[in-house]
C-alpha cells in the first residue's frame, strides 16, 4: 500500500471516529489516537524513510494536509458538542424567576446563651477571666477537695450520676474552683460557666442537666465586704440600677461563712407581687468566703490568702430575666418559643 492510500485510510478512520464521538472525552480519545505523540499520524511520519527521497516533499505535504483536515473536523465536532451540551443544560436548568424564594432559616441565640453572655460581660468588665472545667469529673474535685466528706448527704448516689466510685458527672461547677486553685497562679479572679448534672425528675423548675456559673476570687486581704460589693454590683448590672440585695446566712461545705443572696423583685420593686410570690425578694445565688480547708487542700496558705466564691444557676437567671415560667421550654427547642428572644 502506498503512502497516499494509507493517508486516505487514516483520514477516513479518523472522520468516522470523530463522527461517532458523543462527548468531549470521546473526542479527545480520537485526538490522541490520530494526532497524539504516539498517534497514527506520527507513526506514519516515522515511516517516511521508506519513501523515495524525491517523493518526500510531496508526501510530507500530504501528511500535513491530512493533519489539517483531521484538526478541522475535530474543531467542528467540538463546537457542535459544546453547543448541544449547552442546549441540554438550558433545557434542564430552567429558572422560574416568578416562583417565591425559599426562606433561609437563620438561627439565633438561645435565652441561656443570651443570659450567659450578659453575665460574662459583667464579670469580664470587672477583670475576671472565663475558664472551663470537665463535665466528667473526679469525685475528688466534685466533693473531697471542696470539703464535702465521704459521709456527706450531697454525695448520695440518688442525687449524683456516678460513672464509677471515683468518676461522676459533675453535680456543680464548684470543682473548677479546686482545679484553678491547684494551678497555683495567684491572685485568681475567675468565672466558670458550664453544664452540671443531677439525678432529678423533669418538672417546671428541675432538669437532670442544667447550667451553673461559678465565681472565685483569691487574693490577699479579700473580705466579705468584697463579696457583697461585687455581687451587689453584679445584681444591679443584671437586673437594673434600682436593684437591692439581701444576704441570708446559709450553709455550704466549701465556704465559711456562707450566704444566699436575694435581689429585690425587679417586677414590683419589692412591694410583693405574683412574680416574687408576695415576698418582694427573689433568691438568686449561693456564696461565701472560701473555707480554709478548701484553700489548704488546693495548695493555698489560708494565713496568706483569702477569697470568696459564688454559684449561680444560669437557667434561673434566663427564666427570671425573660419571665419564662417553665424551665422545660428552654430545652424543647421549639422555634416558636425560641425566636421570641
Ligand atoms: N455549688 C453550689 C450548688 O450547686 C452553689 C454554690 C454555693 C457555689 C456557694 C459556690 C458557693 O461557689 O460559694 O448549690
Amino acid at each position: 500500500m502506498d503512502m497516499k492510500e494509507r493517508l486516505q485510510r487514516l483520514s477516513e478512520n479518523a472522520r468516522r471516529q470523530i463522527e461517532l464521538a458523543t462527548s468531549p472525552e470521546k473526542l479527545n480519545e480520537a485526538r490522541i489516537t490520530y494526532l497524539g505523540k504516539k498517534g497514527e499520524l506520527t507513526a506514519l511520519l516515522k515511516s517516511m524513510k521508506e519513501v523515495a527521497p524525491e517523493d518526500r516533499p510531496k508526501v510530507g505535504q500530504m501528511v500535513n494536509q491530512a493533519r489539517a483536515q483531521i484538526e478541522e473536523m475535530m474543531e467542528i465536532s467540538r463546537r457542535q458538542l459544546e453547543e448541544s451540551i449547552r442546549a441540554e443544560q438550558l433545557k434542564s436548568e430552567v429558572i422560574d424567576v416568578t416562583l417565591p424564594a425559599k426562606k433561609s432559616l437563620i438561627g439565633h441565640r438561645h435565652p441561656n446563651t443570651i443570659a450567659l453572655e450578659e453575665v460574662e460581660r459583667i464579670f469580664v468588665g470587672m477583670g475576671y477571666e472565663v475558664v472551663e472545667g470537665p463535665e466528667v469529673e473526679y469525685a475528688d474535685y466534685n466533693f473531697t477537695k471542696l470539703n464535702i466528706p465521704e459521709d456527706h448527704p450531697a454525695r448520695d448516689e440518688q442525687d449524683t450520676f456516678f460513672i464509677n466510685d471515683r468518676i461522676l458527672l459533675r453535680s456543680q461547677t464548684s470543682p473548677v474552683q479546686a482545679r484553678k486553685m491547684e494551678e497555683g497562679h495567684l491572685p485568681i479572679r475567675m468565672i466558670a460557666p458550664g453544664r452540671v448534672f443531677r439525678s432529678d425528675e423533669v418538672d417546671a423548675t428541675h432538669s437532670p442537666s442544667f447550667h451553673q456559673i461559678e465565681g472565685l476570687v483569691i487574693d490577699r486581704h479579700i473580705t466579705f465586704a468584697d463579696l457583697k460589693g461585687t455581687l451587689q454590683e453584679f445584681a444591679r448590672e443584671l437586673f437594673g440600677p434600682e436593684t437591692r440585695t439581701k444576704f441570708r446566712p446559709h450553709h455550704f461545705p466549701f465556704t465559711e461563712p456562707s450566704a444566699e443572696m436575694d435581689v429585690s423583685c425587679f417586677k414590683c420593686g419589692g412591694k410583693g407581687c405574683r412574680f416574687c410570690k408576695g415576698s418582694g425578694w427573689i433568691e438568686i445565688l449561693g456564696c461565701g468566703m472560701v473555707h480554709p480547708n478548701v484553700l489548704t487542700m488546693c495548695g493555698i496558705d489560708p494565713e496568706q490568702y483569702t477569697g470568696f466564691a459564688f454559684g449561680v444557676g444560669l437557667e434561673r437567671i434566663a427564666l427570671l430575666k425573660y419571665e419564662i415560667d417553665d424551665m422545660r421550654l428552654l430545652y424543647e427547642n421549639d422555634t416558636r418559643f425560641l425566636k421570641q428572644f
